[in-house]
C-alpha cells in the first residue's frame, strides 16, 4: 500500500493528507472551499476556518486520506455507533467504522475510520481504490441480494470491523455492520460475507468465484 502523507498545521490542528489515499472531489472542497482549495498552493489551508469545521469536514473524507491531531486536546476521531459499508455506484466499496485490514497471516495492515476498497480489480494501490474504476471504465450498480445477509441473526451494533484480504481473491467482512446501497437500500446484519474485488463478480458486490477463472492477482 502506498502512502505520501503531508501536513498542514495551526496551533491548535495538525492536518493530514495522503496523496495516495485521495480519489474524491467532493466533501473537503464543497465543504469547506475556503480551506481545501486545488487551485491554491498549499492546498490545505486550516488557518482559515475553526477548528470545529476542520474536524467536521476532515471526518466526512470517505477514503480517509485525511485525518487531524489535536495540539492542545486529547480528543480523537471516534467510530460511529455501527459500522457503514457503501457501494458507490462505478466505484469502490466506502467503509465506515472500526476498521481494522489484516492479511492472511494475521498481521494488520490498516487500522482505520474510514477507507475506500477497490471493487473494479484495477487500482495501484490495492487493496484501496485509487481511482483507477474511471480509467477503466467499470460498472456496477448500488444493488445487492439482502436474502443472503439474511440468512445469520444480527448480533448488535458496532465493534471491531475485521476485513481480511485473500491473495488473488476478495475481502471477507466479519462483525457487525449496515451495508447500503442506494437502489436496495440498508440491511443491518453481522453476515460474514466476501466482497469482491476482481471485479468481474456477476452478484457483486458479493464474491461468487469469478477472480480463480479471469485470473484476478493482488499483490
Ligand atoms: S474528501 Fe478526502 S478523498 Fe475527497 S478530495 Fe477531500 S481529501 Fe480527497
Ligand atoms: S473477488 Fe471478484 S468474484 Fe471473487
Amino acid at each position: 500500500m502506498k502512502k505520501k502523507v503531508l501536513s498542514y498545521s495551526t496551533d491548535e490542528i495538525e492536518v493530514s493528507w495522503d496523496k495516495e489515499r485521495c480519489i474524491h472531489a467532493e466533501e473537503c472542497v464543497h465543504g469547506l472551499p475556503n480551506v481545501f482549495d486545488p487551485k491554491k498552493k498549499p492546498w490545505i489551508q486550516p488557518e482559515h476556518t475553526s477548528t470545529d469545521d476542520l474536524i467536521e469536514v476532515i471526518e466526512r473524507c470517505p477514503t480517509g486520506a485525511l485525518h487531524y491531531e489535536l495540539m492542545k486536546s486529547d480528543k480523537a476521531e471516534q467510530p460511529p455507533e455501527q459500522n457503514v459499508i457503501t457501494i458507490e455506484k462505478d466505484g469502490p466499496i466506502y467503509i465506515h467504522g472500526e476498521v481494522v485490514i489484516r492479511d492472511m497471516d494475521e498481521n494488520i495492515v490498516l487500522q482505520d475510520t474510514r477507507v475506500a476498497m477497490c471493487r473494479c480489480g484495477k487500482s495501484k494501490n490495492k487493496p484501496l481504490c485509487d481511482n483507477s474504476h474511471i480509467e477503466a471504465g467499470f460498472k456496477a450498480d448500488t444493488t445487492y441480494n439482502v436474502e443472503r445477509l439474511r440468512t445469520e441473526p444480527v448480533n448488535g451494533k458496532g465493534g471491531e470491523l475485521s476485513i481480511k484480504l485473500f491473495d488473488n481473491a476478495p475481502f471477507l467482512v466479519q462483525g457487525n455492520y449496515d451495508l447500503v446501497g442506494e437502489e436496495t437500500g440498508t440491511e443491518t446484519c453481522s453476515k460474514k460475507m466476501s466482497f469482491c474485488r476482481c471485479g468481474g463478480s456477476q452478484t457483486k458486490p458479493f464474491c461468487d468465484g469469478t477472480h480463480k477463472k479471469i485470473g484476478f492477482v493482488s499483490e
